[in-house]
């Protein structure tokens, strides 16, 4: 039967398991350890995203990956696993197609997202990470490029990606919390990792939270006082943007935001490492700015949906300005015909 169906392949599609094939044209991300595709289930015909790590690998890490896909299914903004197994020389997980990253949008956007749309992605951001939480996983990867929007019906929707750093931080069955630690070395992304994570702390939920206070600046500023430091190697790099971190006063990486992002950030800063964040507290702290500046929330009005429309609607005016033009020539025409006419006689 799948026989069958997989003879009907054109050259640049793959079988992969019994019912999925992979479109080998279409990359849709490369990360550290693998690329991801575009592919199809063939029964269906619905489209999913694979993910792709080769075996041989030093450090493989998809299978625990696909351990944590399972273990937060159900969740909102969690794509849903369809498969994950090992064919040839790759490990294959294969899961909903979700849209664009957040980044991929910001940049887009040009680097800069209004106030509402900073604060109706971060806002959900929150719920993804409070939920990773509750299922006793922290992410250890907060960043713009971890969070995709969803397609179709769901395409206001955000999504968390990427778990291949997560860690479970508590014991399902006791609730007892990983033993503090130091002497670590930098996981995750060191543009948006926390102070302490500079410092060599074992990460716990207050790590995931400072990192979104700052995306909530970068989303803001452009970007973070940090970034496009001149280093001769990554250490080097490492240590000065933990000194620039330390350095750069909340007022003054704040500064011309509501003074409630200074909040947000200093009150992730001041978590202890077992403490469990205040989500609803935080959660209040973005409605706050929503009211003082008389924004409502609004899931049409993303930045990139609003540039979109504009864009579209500004080539429709370009279209209708040039039919405009050939309809002025072919009446130029039509005149000079009529003079010409009229010169005749
Ligand atoms: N389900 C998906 N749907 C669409 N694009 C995806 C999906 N998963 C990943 N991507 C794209 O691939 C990129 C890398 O995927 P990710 O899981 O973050 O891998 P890595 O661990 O290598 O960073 C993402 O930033 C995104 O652009
Ligand atoms: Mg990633």
């Amino acid at each position: 039967m799948s026989q069958k169906r997989f003879s009907q392949l054109r050259d640049y599609e793959i079988p992969i398991g019994d019912s999925y094939k992979l479109d080998a044209r279409k990359k849709l991300g490369s990360g550290a350890f693998g690329d991801i595709y575009l592919g199809f289930n063939i029964k269906e015909g619905e489209e999913v995203a694979i993910k792709l790590e080769p075996t041989h690998t030093r450090h493989p890490q998809l299978f625990y990956e696909s351990k944590l896909y399972m273990a937060l299914q159900g969740g909102i903004g969690i794509p849903k696993l369809h498969w994950c197994g090992s064919q040839g020389n790759y490990n294959i997980l294969i899961m909903d197609l979700l849209g664009h990253s957040l980044e991929d949008l910001f940049n887009y956007c040009k680097r800069h997202f209004t106030l509402l749309t900073t604060l109706m992605v971060v806002d959900q951001m929150l719920s993804r990470i409070e939920f990773i939480h509750s299922r006793n996983f922290i992410h250890r990867d907060v960043k713009p490029d971890n969070f995709l929007m969803g397609r179709g019906s769901k395409k206001h929707q955000v999504f968390a990606i990427d778990f291949g750093l997560a860690k479970r931080y508590r014991d399902p069955r006791t609730g007892l919390h990983i033993p503090y630690k130091d002497g670590k070395s930098l996981t995750g992304t060191a543009r948006y990792a926390s102070i302490n994570t500079h410092l060599g702390i074992e990460q716990a939920r207050r790590d995931d939270i400072e990192a979104l206070g700052y995306i909530l600046v970068y989303f803001m500023r452009g970007n973070l006082p940090w970034q496009g430091l001149k280093a001769r190697n990554v250490k080097e790099k490492y240590e000065k943007i933990k000194e620039k971190k330390i350095s750069t006063s909340l007022d003054s990486l704040c500064q011309s935001f509501p003074e409630e992002f200074k909040i947000f950030i200093q009150y992730a800063r001041d978590l202890k490492f077992e403490d469990r964040p205040d989500y609803s507290y935080l959660k209040n702290i973005i409605r706050q700015i929503c009211e003082k500046n008389q924004l409502s929330f609004n899931y049409s009005k993303y930045d990139w949906i609003l540039k979109k429309n504009a864009d579209s609607s500004h080539e429709e005016q370009k279209e209708n300005k040039n039919k405009d033009k050939e309809k002025d020539k072919d009446k130029d025409k039509e005149k000079d015909n009529t003079n010409n006419k009229d010169n005749t006689h």
